[in-house]
């Protein structure tokens, strides 16, 4: 495979600042020479830059940051559009709104392909506000509403070219969910694989049953990490913590899976706050988790069944 790199260093969508660091953490953790080790080849298209913004206030006074945030996912579209072009992008957040560029570029391209557009998002938290519901105001908390087609994102955010059908979003691991936004994803028929279900069912069926949706239709998936996925005993570097997230054994199933179907065509790696870091953990198991996600495995199979 071809991977290539792009930096992108927002931090306007999350509560703190940190994840503007994002990018460097994970290529001084040595993303790259991981990926190379694996027999890929790596460009790294280095590091985005926002397009200036334009004054914008909501009705929501809550809402912090939405010129920033704005003008960021404008150029983030543009630039995961292109970048999706060939090869395997890997956007390096930057904070979680940074998806709502990045899916709407790809969805584009799709589009454009003839190819329906499945979104897998591996997070504690689903981030279907809209611009009315967050409470919060952090606009990590809205990428999934927006690149869904939500109402109320027309003239704040950029309109979309394409958007993803809700249908075809799976989420897995959440176990933070507002009032809000639990009402307004129950009746789009998004797949939810909350924690109790993984508890119950393991997370290898509802993955397995998802990715052979994606198979059916020839679909294209973008996969969104979002590092509070992950339990905050083995990463704490992320300001959104929820205690009891995926496990070190979880995390890595679900990535070695993702690669034996061959089905990730795009991934964010989001919410790394190297701040909040202990001596670059966290930033190394993202770097191990996108190894088992490009074909790393601790035994070649001698068989398939057992
Ligand atoms: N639902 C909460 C909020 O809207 C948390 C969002 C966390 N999102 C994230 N990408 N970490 O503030
Ligand atoms: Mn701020
Ligand atoms: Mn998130
Ligand atoms: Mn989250």
């Amino acid at each position: 495979r071809h991977c290539k790199l792009l930096g992108i260093p927002v931090q306007d969508g999350a509560g703190r600042m940190g994840c503007e660091m994002g990018p460097s953490a994970l290529r001084t953790a040595g993303l790259a020479a991981a990926i190379t080790e694996l027999g890929h080849r790596v460009s790294d298209l280095g590091t985005l830059s926002p397009v200036p913004s334009r004054m914008l206030s909501h009705p929501n006074a809550a809402v912090h940051h939405l010129p920033e945030v704005a003008a960021w996912t404008e150029a983030i579209t543009a630039a995961a559009y292109e970048a999706s072009a060939d090869g395997m992008p890997i956007f390096l957040g930057g904070d979680h709104s940074l998806s709502a560029g990045t899916v709407a570029g790809i969805a584009r391209r799709a589009t454009e392909r003839n190819r329906p557009l499945f979104l897998l998002w591996l997070d504690a938290h689903p981030d279907f506000h809209t611009l009315e519901t967050t409470a919060s105001g952090n606009l990590h908390g809205v990428p999934v509403a927006y690149v869904t087609g939500q109402r109320g994102f027309a003239g704040y955010f950029p309109s979309l070219a394409a958007t993803v059908e809700p249908s075809r979003v799976g989420m897995m691991g959440i176990r933070s969910v507002d009032p809000a936004e639990r009402a307004a994803l129950l009746p789009t028929g998004a797949s939810v694989y909350d924690m109790r279900m993984i508890d119950e069912h393991g997370a290898a069926p509802l993955l397995s049953r998802f990715l052979d949706r994606v198979a059916a239709e020839n679909g294209l998936l973008h996969l969104s990490f979002d590092v509070d996925f992950l339990d905050p005993a083995i990463a704490p570097a992320v300001g959104t913590t929820v205690p009891g997230g995926a496990t070190f054994r979880e995390a890595h199933l679900v990535m070695e899976m993702l690669h034996d179907s061959g089905l990730v065509s795009s991934l964010d790696l989001v919410e790394l706050n190297p701040f909040l870091d202990e001596r670059g953990r966290t930033a190394t198991l993202l770097v191990d988790l996108v190894a088992s996600l490009l074909g790393r495995r601790v035994m070649d199979r001698l068989t398939r069944s057992f």
